[in-house]
């Protein structure tokens, strides 16, 4: 099974590249993805043509399947509304054999910190429990970023959704947001930001970059970054979940 995650395309921003969108689609005509993970910031300020472009990129990614959520960019200008015209739903579930994987919109219109919400709970626990392989997605990061600056955008409930998705076991966790691509493994979970895979809004050397996840025999992972401009591999993780 192999899994791109793809994050904050940004389409509608002056310092998106083409260059690096174009290479994004033919990396994908190659690799052939069984799925295709998007975590956010799709867009840059939500205005339809933003949507618009997006829309048709993403169309063109080749992979049978794509899972979407939004970002706090998404959400602006009430683009939420664009969001779940474009792609249906905020909440994308999809199951693949024993995998179970559930989409959150961790955004709040026109602000940037994040938020999950308590009655959200109940649909990731009922969704989750009881599959074999869970993954949760969703575009603001649970847990600080290294060399990001000063903290501020974690969901607010960031540490009761932690315990929830502790609690249920989950595997993987992806996200998006900060633009620098990380990883931590906490309580059992790995935790994947991806940067951001089509802009030059990086941090110092930082590339923008994208995810390649394999997952093998049920739990074996491995998880790779590719710069979405050289292509140039740089292994993250290789181990169990
Ligand atoms: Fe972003
Ligand atoms: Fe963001």
């Amino acid at each position: 099974m192999t899994i791109i995650h793809l994050s904050d395309l940004h389409f509608g921003m002056p310092e998106y590249v083409k260059e690096l969108g174009t290479n994004v689609l033919r990396k994908m005509k190659e690799i052939k993805p069984d799925i295709i993970i998007i975590t956010g910031d799709i867009t840059n300020s939500g205005y339809l043509e933003d949507y618009e472009e997006a829309k048709e990129f993403i169309d063109s990614l080749e992979s049978k399947r794509k899972l979407i959520v939004p970002g706090n960019h998404d959400a602006r200008n009430a683009g939420y509304l664009l969001f779940e015209e474009f792609f249906k739903t905020r909440y994308p579930v999809m199951k693949i054999g024993n995998l179970k994987i559930v989409g959150v919109d961790s955004s709040q219109p026109d602000l940037d910190d994040g938020h999950i919400g308590r009655s959200i709970y109940d649909f990731v626990r009922k969704e989750l429990e009881g599959f074999p392989v869970k993954i949760v997605v969703l575009h603001h990061h649970l847990i600080p970023v290294p060399e990001t600056g000063r903290e501020r955008n974690i969901p607010m409930d960031a540490g009761d959704f932690l315990k929830l998705i502790s609690q249920l076991k989950v595997n993987l966790v992806l996200c998006g947001h900060k633009h620098v691509p990380w990883f931590w493994k906490l309580n059992g979970i790995l935790m994947i930001n991806a940067g951001t895979a089509t802009t030059r809004r990086t941090k110092a050397r930082v590339e923008a970059s994208f995810n390649v996840i394999k997952i093998e025999e049920e739990r074996n992972i491995f998880v790779e970054r590719l710069s979405s401009r050289t292509f140039k591999k740089e292994l993250i993780y290789n181990g169990v979940i």
